[in-house]
C-alpha cells in the first residue's frame, strides 16, 4: 500500500515509522522541513531501540528508505491510504480533509487518528463519507497494541473491514467502535487522569504518591500524572473539552489545575516539564 501519513509529530512520526516497518511505502507530509527533520530523527531512534531488542528485523536505514517526506499536499494524490495525525482542531482537520478529497484518487480510504473529534461531524467535510474512518493509534504506537477503528455514520462496512484487516496486519489488536464522544479509551481513560489532577489539586496526595497508588495499587504500568505527561497537557485538556462540550453533563468538566498547567505551557514531556520535569 501507499500511505499517506499528515502530521510528524509524536503520533504521526509513529504511525508512518509502523507502516514502513511493515513493508508500506509512506508520504509523510508536515507544513515545515523542520517538523519532518525531527520527526525522522525520531523514528531513527525508535528503530535503532527497538532493533537492538530485536524487535524489528530490517535495518533502520531499509525501513526509513520507504518515507518520502513532503511538504506539498499534493504528492499523496496517488495514495491508497491517508492516515491523518495533526494537530487536535476541528477547524485545521476539517480545512485538511475537504482539501484532500479534491486530491487524492476517489477509492483511497481517509482515516482519522483523532483521539475525540466526531468521526462523522469529519466524514462530512469530503464527499467520500462511506470510506471515512477513524484509526486511533496510542502512545507510543511503535509499542501500543491497540487500535481503536471509529465507525463513523456512514462509514462502510467494507471499509470497517479493510482497515480491521491493515491494523491486524500490522500487528496491532484492532477494536470497533461507534462515533461517540471520546469513542471508548478516552472515555475511560481521560476521567481518570482529570480526577488525579483533581486529588492533586485538593493536596489528597502528592504525585509521586497519586502515581504509586495507580502503579502498584492497581497495577497501571504508569501513574496517570506521569502518562498525562506523556500524552501532553495540552491533548488532555481538548479532549476533556470534546467530552464535557458533545455530551453536556459536567461530570466531564476539565480540572482547573490542567488549565492553568496549559496556559503556562507546562505541557509534559514535549516541553521538558509537566507534572515532573525531564
Ligand atoms: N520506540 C521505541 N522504543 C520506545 C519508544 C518508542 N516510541 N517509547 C519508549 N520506548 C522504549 C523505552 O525507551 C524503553 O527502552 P529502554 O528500556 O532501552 O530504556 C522501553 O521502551 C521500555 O520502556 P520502559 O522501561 O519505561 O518500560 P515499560 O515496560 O514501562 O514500557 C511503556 C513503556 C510501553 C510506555 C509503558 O510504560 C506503558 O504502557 N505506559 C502506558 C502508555 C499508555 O497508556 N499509552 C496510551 C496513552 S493514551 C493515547 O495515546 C491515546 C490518546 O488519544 C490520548
Amino acid at each position: 500500500m501507499k500511505v499517506g501519513v499528515f502530521g510528524a509529530g509524536t503520533m504521526g512520526r509513529g504511525i508512518a515509522q509502523l507502516f514502513a516497518t511493515y513493508g508500506h511505502s509512506v508520504v509523510l507530509v508536515d507544513i515545515d522541513e523542520k517538523y519532518l527533520k525531527s520527526g525522522m530523527e525520531g523514528i531513527n531512534g525508535s528503530l535503532k531501540k527497538l532493533k537492538e531488542k530485536g524487535m524489528v528485523q530490517e535495518n533502520p536505514e531499509t525501513i526509513m528508505g520507504r518515507i518520502f517526506t513532503t511538504t506539498k499536499r499534493s504528492d499523496v494524490k496517488d495514495c491508497d491510504l491517508i492516515v491523518e495525525a495533526i494537530v487536535e482542531k476541528f477547524d485545521l482537520k476539517a480545512e485538511l480533509f475537504k482539501d484532500l478529497d479534491s486530491i487524492v484518487k476517489r477509492d483511497a480510504i481517509f482515516a482519522s487518528n483523532t483521539s475525540s473529534i466526531s468521526i462523522t461531524r469529519l466524514s462530512s467535510q469530503t464527499k467520500r463519507q462511506d470510506r471515512f474512518i477513524g484509526m486511533h493509534f496510542f502512545n507510543p504506537v511503535p509499542l501500543m497494541k491497540l487500535v481503536e477503528i471509529v465507525k463513523g455514520y456512514s462509514t462502510s462496512e467494507d471499509t470497517t473491514r479493510i482497515i480491521f484487516n491493515l491494523a491486524s496486519s500490522l500487528g496491532k489488536v484492532p477494536v470497533i467502535v461507534n462515533d461517540y464522544p471520546g469513542f471508548v479509551a478516552n472515555r475511560i481513560l481521560m476521567p481518570l487522569i482529570n480526577e488525579a489532577i483533581f486529588s492533586l489539586m485538593e493536596g489528597v496526595a502528592t504525585k509521586e504518591d497519586i502515581d504509586k497508588v495507580a502503579k502498584y495499587g492497581l497495577n497501571h504500568p504508569m501513574g496517570p500524572l506521569e502518562l498525562a505527561d506523556l500524552i501532553g497537557l495540552d491533548v488532555c485538556l481538548d479532549i476533556m473539552n470534546v467530552l464535557y462540550q458533545d455530551t453536556g453533563d459536567p461530570k466531564y468538566r476539565p480540572a482547573p489545575l490542567l488549565r492553568k498547567m496549559v496556559e503556562a505551557g507546562k505541557l509534559g514531556r514535549k516541553t521538558g516539564e509537566g507534572f515532573y520535569k525531564y
